[in-house]
């Protein structure tokens, strides 16, 4: 089982790597290294269970956060928030190579702020990302799929490929400015 501590913090120098393009078939470690990550990120998203492992809550986490350097990433995404612990279902996306093939114009920012499991403290600031986006990219069998996300999952796409470059959300904001554009996108 995944643990928070086997999760690279922003300072590992890894997380700046752009990650490999995947050959399929995935190997056998990469199956396995998938169905670590979906379960880190359900039972994070279970109060009950995130308390109990002492779990920092996450919808996305992609291969480079545990060290291993390729293109692939899953989304654990809450179907209906607000649901008891018991009865919370999730949608959940196994996401390899993926590309962005299209973009709206209209560009939102997460107002709480956006987060990351490897950035363990509070930061300031608003990243804008596009509101609506197209993904092309293969499951874990090799089938090609066509995602179109919305809102917080377009987000969470954004900031997951954004890992793949080694990007992280930190570095979309302005440093002298970090409310820019404030007024500009829609706070979701
Ligand atoms: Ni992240």
């Amino acid at each position: 089982m995944l643990k928070t501590k086997d999760i690279l913090d922003e300072k590992d120098k890894r997380l700046r790597l752009v990650s490999k393009d995947v050959v399929f078939p995935l190997s056998k470690e990469d199956k396995d290294i998938i169905d670590k990550m979906i379960e880190y990120l359900v039972n994070s998203q279970i109060d009950e269970l995130a308390e109990k492992y002492d779990l920092r809550p996450g919808m996305g986490m992609s291969a480079i956060q545990v060290g291993v350097n390729k293109r692939y990433f899953v989304i654990v995404n809450e179907v209906d928030p607000d649901e008891e612990d018991n009865n919370k279902r999730f949608d959940t996306y196994i996401v390899v190579n993926p590309k962005i093939i299209s973009n709206s114009m209209e560009k939102i920012y997460v107002d709480m702020g956006e987060g990351c499991l490897s950035v363990n403290r509070d930061v300031e600031g608003i990243v804008p990302r596009y509101a609506r986006v197209t993904v092309e990219y293969f499951d874990e069998n090799g089938q090609k799929k066509t995602t179109r996300a919305r809102e917080e999952l377009a987000i969470a796409f954004q900031h997951e490929i954004d890992h793949l470059n080694g990007i992280l959300f930190t570095d979309h904001i302005d440093k002298n400015n970090p409310y820019k554009g404030q007024d500009e996108y829609r706070a979701i």
